[in-house]
């Protein structure tokens, strides 16, 4: 029903460097372009509240984004870092940020930056899952650990292939990103680790909407050829599977909680 846009020329993988790049180029900010009704209580909003009840002293956050997340804890806390490979997310950051804020630009995988014991607290909302080990070296012991990732049988391979087939991808074989966290978890030195597995109800409100997720963070050139081969597909879809509010999704997200070592 729909061409495989991955064969498109200018089609970049979502959240690796390039395409993340490229939307920071374009907006300067990690922002969904999509609307999105959530019923009931976002995923999110569950971390917002557990990291609300922990914030104090020196505070972390891994794939900060464009900082609009980090900086809400600065009345919080003595200081807060974000660390981000995106180099022009972190220039959107440094024109907001507080005067207990600082952002550094690196990759999980080369190491996290800082002194040993150095931090209260470290979290990650949606960021990468490569730097466990790392975080338990620079949070000091007895400190606090959060961690926020989207879970398997997300959009890609969920409800979205099913409507959208070929659009979005085919379900998932078991659970690739729970068993990587779980792989990653075990060594890295953490203890008292308690996982919850999350789900939120989301409502996708219009074919706009499900156009602009496919065309997120891509080229002006890609998202022009994804309206003019998809659009009247995705419409018609809509229409076949949409209720009032429109499309039903759901998203799922693993929370983990844990102390450094
Ligand atoms: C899904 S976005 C989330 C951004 C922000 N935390 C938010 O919730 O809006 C993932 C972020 O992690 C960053 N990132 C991904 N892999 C990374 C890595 N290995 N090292 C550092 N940053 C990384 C990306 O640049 C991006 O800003």
């Amino acid at each position: 029903m729909f061409p495989d846009l991955t064969q498109h020329p200018d089609y970049l993988s979502a959240q690796s460097l390039a395409w993340c790049n490229q939307l920071a180029a374009n907006t300067g900010k990690y922002v969904y372009p999509w609307n999105g009704i959530c019923e009931g209580i976002a995923a999110e909003d569950i971390l917002t509240e557990k990291l609300s009840s922990i914030v104090r002293g020196k505070v972390l956050d891994v794939g900060c984004g464009h900082g609009e997340y980090a900086d809400r804890w600065a009345t919080f806390a003595e200081e807060v870092v974000g660390y981000d490979m995106t180099e022009g997310f972190i220039l959107t950051a440094n024109q907001n940020r507080q005067p207990n804020v600082r952002y550094v630009v690196g990759r999980t995988q080369d190491g996290l930056p800082f002194p040993d014991n150095y931090f209260d607290i470290a979290y990650t909302k949606k960021g990468p899952t490569s730097w466990y080990r790392e975080g338990n070296r620079i949070v000091r012991p007895g400190g606090d650990v959060l961690l926020f990732h989207p879970g398997d049988g997300n959009g890609e391979g969920g409800e979205m292939g099913f409507y959208f087939p070929g659009l979005f991808g085919p379900p998932t074989v078991g659970t690739p990103i729970l068993d990587k966290i779980q792989e990653r978890l075990e060594t890295s030195g953490f203890t008292d680790i308690q996982l919850w597995m999350l789900k939120e109800t989301v409502w996708i409100p219009t074919p706009q909407d499900i156009l602009a997720m496919v065309c997120f963070g891509q080229s002006d050139r890609f998202s022009e050829f994804a309206r003019a081969t998809c659009y009247s597909g995705i419409a018609a879809q809509f229409e076949k599977h949409a209720s009032e509010k429109g499309i039903k999704t759901t998203g799922f997200y693993y929370m983990i909680q844990a102390k450094a070592s």
